[in-house]
Protein backbone atom coordinates (compact mmCIF):
# COMPACT_ATOMS: atom_id res chain seq x y z
CA UNK A 1 0.00 0.00 0.00
CA UNK A 2 2.68 2.11 1.03
CA UNK A 3 5.49 0.77 -1.15
CA UNK A 4 4.95 3.02 -4.24
CA UNK A 5 6.26 6.12 -2.62
CA UNK A 6 9.94 4.53 -2.44
CA UNK A 7 11.45 4.60 -5.75
CA UNK A 8 13.94 1.88 -4.19
CA UNK A 9 11.22 -0.77 -5.08
CA UNK A 10 10.11 0.05 -8.37
CA UNK A 11 13.98 -0.06 -9.91
CA UNK A 12 15.07 -3.27 -7.36
CA UNK A 13 13.83 -6.55 -7.55
CA UNK A 14 15.46 -7.51 -4.69
CA UNK A 15 13.53 -7.94 -1.54
CA UNK A 16 14.49 -5.72 1.04
CA UNK A 17 15.00 -7.28 4.57
CA UNK A 18 17.76 -5.49 5.84
CA UNK A 19 16.00 -2.59 7.57
CA UNK A 20 17.68 -2.92 10.91
CA UNK A 21 20.98 -1.96 8.86
CA UNK A 22 19.33 1.33 6.98
CA UNK A 23 15.83 1.78 5.48
CA UNK A 24 14.37 3.18 1.96
CA UNK A 25 13.42 6.80 1.55
CA UNK A 26 10.35 7.70 0.16
CA UNK A 27 10.50 9.79 -3.24
CA UNK A 28 9.86 12.59 -0.76
CA UNK A 29 12.84 12.59 0.92
CA UNK A 30 14.47 12.08 -2.43
CA UNK A 31 13.19 14.67 -4.16
CA UNK A 32 14.20 17.30 -1.07
CA UNK A 33 17.87 16.66 -1.42
CA UNK A 34 17.91 17.72 -5.22
CA UNK A 35 15.41 20.88 -4.15
CA UNK A 36 18.10 21.67 -1.78
CA UNK A 37 21.14 20.96 -4.13
CA UNK A 38 19.59 22.43 -7.51
CA UNK A 39 17.25 25.16 -6.33
CA UNK A 40 18.70 26.84 -2.68
CA UNK A 41 22.16 25.43 -1.62
CA UNK A 42 23.33 27.90 0.90
CA UNK A 43 24.65 27.97 4.19
CA UNK A 44 22.75 27.77 7.44
CA UNK A 45 22.92 30.66 10.13
CA UNK A 46 25.32 32.61 8.79
CA UNK A 47 24.54 34.59 5.51
CA UNK A 48 21.67 36.67 5.06
CA UNK A 49 20.95 36.01 1.73
CA UNK A 50 17.25 34.66 0.28
CA UNK A 51 18.55 31.16 -0.35
CA UNK A 52 20.93 31.46 2.86
CA UNK A 53 17.58 32.42 4.75
CA UNK A 54 15.72 29.69 3.43
CA UNK A 55 17.95 26.99 4.09
CA UNK A 56 18.00 27.81 7.51
CA UNK A 57 14.43 27.96 7.44
CA UNK A 58 14.03 24.39 6.50
CA UNK A 59 16.60 23.36 8.52
CA UNK A 60 14.77 24.82 11.60
CA UNK A 61 11.91 23.25 10.39
CA UNK A 62 13.22 19.66 10.78
CA UNK A 63 14.14 20.66 14.06
CA UNK A 64 10.66 21.85 15.49
CA UNK A 65 8.87 19.03 13.69
CA UNK A 66 11.46 16.53 15.23
CA UNK A 67 10.51 18.31 18.69
CA UNK A 68 7.15 17.76 18.09
CA UNK A 69 7.58 14.01 16.96
CA UNK A 70 8.96 12.82 20.13
CA UNK A 71 6.94 15.29 21.95
CA UNK A 72 10.25 17.55 23.38
CA UNK A 73 9.55 20.56 25.45
CA UNK A 74 11.54 22.56 23.67
CA UNK A 75 13.72 22.86 20.11
CA UNK A 76 16.90 23.91 22.11
CA UNK A 77 16.56 20.58 23.22
CA UNK A 78 17.08 18.77 19.82
CA UNK A 79 20.47 18.97 18.70
CA UNK A 80 21.49 16.94 15.35
CA UNK A 81 24.65 15.20 14.90
CA UNK A 82 25.51 11.99 11.98
CA UNK A 83 23.43 9.63 14.30
CA UNK A 84 23.38 7.52 16.89
CA UNK A 85 26.77 6.56 17.33
CA UNK A 86 27.65 10.33 17.24
CA UNK A 87 24.94 10.84 19.75
CA UNK A 88 26.42 8.49 22.36
CA UNK A 89 29.80 9.61 21.89
CA UNK A 90 28.82 13.24 22.31
CA UNK A 91 27.51 12.54 25.67
CA UNK A 92 29.69 9.78 26.71
CA UNK A 93 32.97 12.28 26.27
CA UNK A 94 30.64 15.68 27.42
CA UNK A 95 28.53 14.93 30.37
CA UNK A 96 28.97 10.68 31.45
CA UNK A 97 33.05 11.09 31.79
CA UNK A 98 32.90 11.71 35.05
CA UNK A 99 30.38 9.57 36.43
CA UNK A 100 32.19 6.73 38.37
CA UNK A 101 29.91 3.80 37.02
CA UNK A 102 28.34 3.25 33.91
CA UNK A 103 25.34 0.51 33.28
CA UNK A 104 24.59 -0.86 30.09
CA UNK A 105 22.61 -3.77 28.78
CA UNK A 106 23.57 -7.57 27.34
CA UNK A 107 22.24 -6.89 24.31
CA UNK A 108 24.05 -3.23 23.16
CA UNK A 109 25.37 -2.45 20.10
CA UNK A 110 28.81 -1.58 19.61
CA UNK A 111 28.57 1.75 19.25
CA UNK A 112 27.01 1.61 23.18
CA UNK A 113 29.83 -0.55 24.40
CA UNK A 114 33.26 0.86 22.27
CA UNK A 115 32.95 4.94 23.62
CA UNK A 116 33.09 3.14 27.29
CA UNK A 117 36.13 1.04 26.64
CA UNK A 118 37.54 4.27 25.25
CA UNK A 119 37.30 5.74 28.80
CA UNK A 120 38.67 2.77 30.19
CA UNK A 121 36.25 1.31 31.65
CA UNK A 122 35.63 -2.26 31.24
CA UNK A 123 33.42 -4.99 33.18
CA UNK A 124 33.40 -4.32 37.08
CA UNK A 125 36.02 -1.12 36.74
CA UNK A 126 33.67 1.77 35.82
CA UNK A 127 31.37 -0.45 33.66
CA UNK A 128 28.30 -3.05 34.47
CA UNK A 129 26.48 -5.28 32.30
CA UNK A 130 22.89 -6.32 32.87
CA UNK A 131 22.25 -9.89 32.32
CA UNK A 132 19.58 -10.99 30.52
CA UNK A 133 17.10 -14.58 30.36
CA UNK A 134 17.44 -17.34 27.98
CA UNK A 135 15.02 -15.31 25.96
CA UNK A 136 17.28 -12.03 25.92
CA UNK A 137 14.93 -10.35 28.28
CA UNK A 138 16.32 -7.67 30.02
CA UNK A 139 16.95 -8.94 34.20
CA UNK A 140 15.41 -6.25 36.15
CA UNK A 141 15.77 -7.25 39.51
CA UNK A 142 19.64 -7.50 38.31
CA UNK A 143 19.37 -4.12 37.32
CA UNK A 144 18.00 -3.15 40.37
CA UNK A 145 20.81 -4.69 42.32
CA UNK A 146 23.74 -3.01 40.08
CA UNK A 147 21.68 0.81 41.06
CA UNK A 148 21.51 -0.26 44.69
CA UNK A 149 25.18 -0.69 44.57
CA UNK A 150 25.95 2.06 42.46
CA UNK A 151 24.32 4.93 43.13
CA UNK A 152 24.06 7.73 40.82
CA UNK A 153 25.23 5.89 37.94
CA UNK A 154 24.56 7.31 34.37
CA UNK A 155 22.61 4.48 32.49
CA UNK A 156 22.76 4.17 28.82
CA UNK A 157 20.74 1.00 27.19
CA UNK A 158 19.26 0.18 23.96
CA UNK A 159 15.86 0.45 23.59
CA UNK A 160 15.42 -1.92 20.80
CA UNK A 161 18.24 -4.70 20.00
CA UNK A 162 19.28 -4.45 16.75
CA UNK A 163 20.43 -8.03 16.54
CA UNK A 164 17.69 -10.00 17.70
CA UNK A 165 14.68 -7.58 18.00
CA UNK A 166 14.10 -7.52 21.83
CA UNK A 167 12.20 -4.29 23.11
CA UNK A 168 13.46 -3.28 26.60
CA UNK A 169 10.77 -1.68 28.60
CA UNK A 170 12.86 1.74 28.65
CA UNK A 171 9.81 2.94 30.57
CA UNK A 172 10.53 1.23 33.77
CA UNK A 173 14.08 0.78 33.16
CA UNK A 174 13.87 4.84 33.60
CA UNK A 175 11.56 4.91 36.33
CA UNK A 176 13.39 2.46 38.48
CA UNK A 177 16.93 4.56 37.43
CA UNK A 178 15.48 7.64 38.38
CA UNK A 179 14.57 5.83 42.22
CA UNK A 180 18.84 5.53 42.61
CA UNK A 181 19.44 9.07 41.20
CA UNK A 182 20.62 7.49 38.07
CA UNK A 183 20.35 9.46 34.51
CA UNK A 184 19.44 7.63 31.61
CA UNK A 185 20.43 7.74 28.05
CA UNK A 186 18.38 5.88 25.47
CA UNK A 187 20.04 4.37 22.23
CA UNK A 188 16.91 4.50 20.01
CA UNK A 189 18.54 3.62 17.08
CA UNK A 190 15.75 0.86 15.75
CA UNK A 191 13.14 2.92 17.70
CA UNK A 192 10.99 5.56 15.64
CA UNK A 193 10.73 3.24 12.61
CA UNK A 194 8.58 1.47 14.72
CA UNK A 195 6.79 3.35 17.11
CA UNK A 196 6.12 6.56 18.90
CA UNK A 197 8.24 8.36 21.35
CA UNK A 198 7.36 10.31 23.66
CA UNK A 199 9.93 11.65 25.51
CA UNK A 200 8.18 13.79 28.55
CA UNK A 201 6.16 10.88 29.38
CA UNK A 202 9.05 7.96 29.34
CA UNK A 203 11.01 11.17 31.39
CA UNK A 204 14.17 10.18 29.63
CA UNK A 205 17.38 11.99 29.81
CA UNK A 206 19.08 11.52 26.80
CA UNK A 207 17.75 9.93 23.70
CA UNK A 208 19.73 9.08 20.93
CA UNK A 209 17.77 9.13 17.49
CA UNK A 210 19.07 7.62 13.91
CA UNK A 211 17.93 9.58 10.84
CA UNK A 212 18.95 6.84 8.22
CA UNK A 213 16.95 3.93 9.86
CA UNK A 214 13.70 6.60 10.20
CA UNK A 215 13.24 6.58 6.08
CA UNK A 216 15.80 10.25 6.36
CA UNK A 217 19.02 10.16 4.27
CA UNK A 218 22.56 8.78 5.68
CA UNK A 219 24.66 10.92 8.09
CA UNK A 220 22.11 12.48 10.12
CA UNK A 221 20.42 11.84 13.16
CA UNK A 222 20.12 14.05 16.70
CA UNK A 223 20.32 13.78 20.31
CA UNK A 224 17.58 14.41 22.99
CA UNK A 225 18.81 16.77 25.87
CA UNK A 226 16.51 16.93 28.93
CA UNK A 227 16.25 20.99 29.40
CA UNK A 228 17.63 20.79 32.28
CA UNK A 229 21.04 19.04 31.43
CA UNK A 230 21.75 21.37 28.49
CA UNK A 231 24.25 23.64 31.11
CA UNK A 232 26.10 20.65 32.47
CA UNK A 233 26.56 19.06 28.95
CA UNK A 234 29.92 20.47 27.06
CA UNK A 235 30.33 20.70 23.31
CA UNK A 236 32.88 17.92 22.19
CA UNK A 237 33.76 20.20 19.44
CA UNK A 238 33.49 23.94 18.95
CA UNK A 239 33.94 25.99 15.90
CA UNK A 240 32.27 28.14 13.10
CA UNK A 241 28.32 28.87 14.41
CA UNK A 242 28.63 27.69 17.74
CA UNK A 243 30.04 30.92 19.38
CA UNK A 244 28.56 34.44 20.87
CA UNK A 245 32.17 36.17 20.94
CA UNK A 246 35.97 35.66 20.56
CA UNK A 247 38.87 37.01 20.47
CA UNK A 248 42.31 36.18 21.58
CA UNK A 249 41.85 36.12 25.42
CA UNK A 250 38.68 33.90 25.22
CA UNK A 251 35.59 32.80 23.28
CA UNK A 252 31.71 33.03 24.67
CA UNK A 253 29.09 30.37 23.31
CA UNK A 254 25.80 30.59 22.10
CA UNK A 255 23.05 28.73 23.96
CA UNK A 256 21.91 24.87 22.81
CA UNK A 257 21.16 23.92 20.14
CA UNK A 258 23.62 26.12 18.33
CA UNK A 259 27.14 25.86 20.70
CA UNK A 260 26.48 22.18 19.98
CA UNK A 261 26.24 21.90 16.06
CA UNK A 262 29.71 23.27 15.25
CA UNK A 263 30.70 23.80 12.00
CA UNK A 264 28.68 23.78 8.42
CA UNK A 265 26.14 21.25 9.11
CA UNK A 266 24.10 18.04 6.59
CA UNK A 267 22.17 20.79 5.67
CA UNK A 268 20.01 18.35 2.64
CA UNK A 269 20.53 15.59 5.16
CA UNK A 270 18.47 17.34 7.89
CA UNK A 271 15.48 18.86 5.51
CA UNK A 272 15.11 15.42 4.15
CA UNK A 273 15.21 14.18 7.57
CA UNK A 274 12.11 16.89 8.17
CA UNK A 275 10.63 15.03 4.91
CA UNK A 276 10.99 11.53 6.54
CA UNK A 277 9.29 13.10 9.56
CA UNK A 278 5.90 14.53 7.56
CA UNK A 279 6.16 11.26 5.82
CA UNK A 280 5.50 9.30 8.74
CA UNK A 281 3.09 11.32 10.23
CA UNK A 282 1.19 10.75 6.90
CA UNK A 283 1.55 7.01 6.84
CA UNK A 284 0.37 7.17 10.87
CA UNK A 285 2.19 5.24 13.38
CA UNK A 286 -1.00 2.72 14.16
CA UNK A 287 -0.78 2.31 10.62
CA UNK A 288 2.96 0.81 10.78
CA UNK A 289 2.57 -0.95 14.04
CA UNK A 290 -0.88 -2.68 12.80
CA UNK A 291 1.44 -3.78 9.82
CA UNK A 292 4.50 -4.61 10.98
CA UNK A 293 2.82 -6.48 13.98
CA UNK A 294 0.84 -8.72 11.43
CA UNK A 295 4.30 -9.21 9.03
CA UNK A 296 6.56 -10.13 11.48
CA UNK A 297 4.12 -12.90 13.23
CA UNK A 298 4.12 -14.70 9.69
CA UNK A 299 7.50 -14.66 9.41
CA UNK A 300 7.93 -15.78 12.72
CA UNK A 301 5.19 -18.62 12.04
CA UNK A 302 6.95 -19.28 8.56
CA UNK A 303 10.74 -19.56 9.48
CA UNK A 304 9.75 -21.96 12.60
CA UNK A 305 8.64 -24.61 10.18
CA UNK A 306 11.88 -24.22 8.33
CA UNK A 307 13.54 -27.91 9.32
CA UNK A 308 16.90 -27.31 11.70
CA UNK A 309 16.21 -23.59 12.21
CA UNK A 310 17.86 -22.05 15.70
CA UNK A 311 16.23 -19.39 17.25
CA UNK A 312 17.73 -17.19 20.10
CA UNK A 313 14.98 -15.40 22.06
CA UNK A 314 11.01 -16.07 21.61
CA UNK A 315 8.82 -13.66 20.13
CA UNK A 316 7.43 -12.15 23.09
CA UNK A 317 8.45 -7.77 23.19
CA UNK A 318 10.24 -8.34 19.82
CA UNK A 319 9.99 -5.89 16.35
CA UNK A 320 12.16 -5.50 13.35
CA UNK A 321 14.91 -7.94 13.75
CA UNK A 322 14.67 -11.73 14.11
CA UNK A 323 17.44 -13.41 14.19
CA UNK A 324 18.30 -17.69 13.46
CA UNK A 325 20.50 -20.10 12.31
CA UNK A 326 20.45 -23.25 11.00
CA UNK A 327 21.95 -26.37 12.71
CA UNK A 328 25.31 -27.23 11.00
CA UNK A 329 25.00 -24.44 8.35
CA UNK A 330 27.28 -21.31 8.36
CA UNK A 331 25.23 -18.04 8.70
CA UNK A 332 27.71 -16.83 5.86
CA UNK A 333 27.30 -19.33 3.28
CA UNK A 334 23.11 -18.97 3.58
CA UNK A 335 23.53 -14.84 3.40
CA UNK A 336 25.61 -15.48 0.00
CA UNK A 337 23.33 -17.85 -1.65
CA UNK A 338 20.09 -15.27 -0.49
CA UNK A 339 21.93 -12.64 -2.23
CA UNK A 340 21.79 -14.42 -5.26
CA UNK A 341 18.31 -15.00 -5.15
CA UNK A 342 17.98 -11.53 -4.71
CA UNK A 343 17.22 -11.31 -1.10
CA UNK A 344 18.49 -9.06 1.04
CA UNK A 345 19.42 -10.02 5.16
CA UNK A 346 21.87 -9.12 7.32
CA UNK A 347 24.43 -11.96 8.40
CA UNK A 348 27.20 -11.68 10.92
CA UNK A 349 27.48 -10.39 14.23
CA UNK A 350 25.09 -7.39 13.61
CA UNK A 351 27.62 -4.98 15.73
CA UNK A 352 26.98 -6.97 18.75
CA UNK A 353 29.55 -9.43 19.22
CA UNK A 354 29.41 -9.31 22.97
CA UNK A 355 26.07 -10.89 23.33
CA UNK A 356 27.38 -13.53 20.37
CA UNK A 357 29.55 -14.70 22.05
CA UNK A 358 27.23 -15.08 25.07
CA UNK A 359 25.26 -17.43 22.87
CA UNK A 360 28.24 -19.30 22.02
CA UNK A 361 28.16 -18.35 18.29
CA UNK A 362 29.83 -16.29 16.01
CA UNK A 363 27.25 -14.33 13.97
CA UNK A 364 23.02 -15.19 12.77
CA UNK A 365 21.02 -14.42 9.82
CA UNK A 366 18.85 -11.47 10.65
CA UNK A 367 16.07 -10.31 8.98
CA UNK A 368 14.73 -7.21 9.84
CA UNK A 369 11.68 -5.47 8.42
CA UNK A 370 9.90 -2.36 8.36
CA UNK A 371 6.49 -1.64 7.39
CA UNK A 372 6.38 -1.37 3.19
CA UNK A 373 7.47 -5.58 3.41
CA UNK A 374 4.23 -7.50 2.80
CA UNK A 375 3.12 -10.93 3.17
CA UNK A 376 4.89 -11.69 -0.54
CA UNK A 377 8.29 -10.76 1.02
CA UNK A 378 7.83 -13.32 4.09
CA UNK A 379 6.90 -16.32 1.06
CA UNK A 380 9.84 -15.23 -1.48
CA UNK A 381 12.44 -15.20 1.73
CA UNK A 382 11.40 -18.91 3.18
CA UNK A 383 11.16 -20.38 -0.84
CA UNK A 384 14.68 -19.09 -0.57
CA UNK A 385 15.99 -20.37 2.53
CA UNK A 386 14.18 -23.68 1.47
CA UNK A 387 16.09 -23.61 -1.80
CA UNK A 388 19.13 -22.39 -0.09
CA UNK A 389 19.15 -25.25 2.36
CA UNK A 390 18.54 -28.11 0.30
CA UNK A 391 21.77 -26.32 -2.40
CA UNK A 392 23.80 -26.63 1.62
CA UNK A 393 22.49 -30.05 2.74
CA UNK A 394 22.67 -32.05 -0.25
N1 LIG B 1 23.45 -0.85 13.30
C1 LIG B 1 23.09 -1.28 11.99
C2 LIG B 1 22.62 -2.70 11.95
O1 LIG B 1 22.12 -3.18 12.94
C3 LIG B 1 24.09 -0.95 10.95
O2 LIG B 1 22.73 -3.36 10.94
Amino acid sequence: MFRKDFPYFQNSKTIYLDNGATTQKPKSVIDSQVEYYEKYCANTHRSNFGHANKATQEFEKTRGLLKEFINASKNEEIIFTKGVTESINFIASSFAKDFKTVIISSLEHHSNIVPWHMQGRTLGAGLEVVNCNENLDFDLTHFEELLKTNPNAFVSITHISNAFGKIHDIKNIIKLAHEYGAIVMIDGAQSLAHFKINVQELDVDFFAISGHKTFAPTGVGAIYIKEKYLKDVKPYQTGGATIHEVDFTGSTLLDSPYKFEAGTQNIAGIIGFGKAIEYINYVKYENIESIEKNVFKFLNEELAKLPGIIFYNDMDNCIGSRSFNFEGLIHDDIGILLDKMNIAVRVGHHCAQPIMKKLGIKGTIRVSTAFYNDYVDVDKLIEALEKALKMLKD
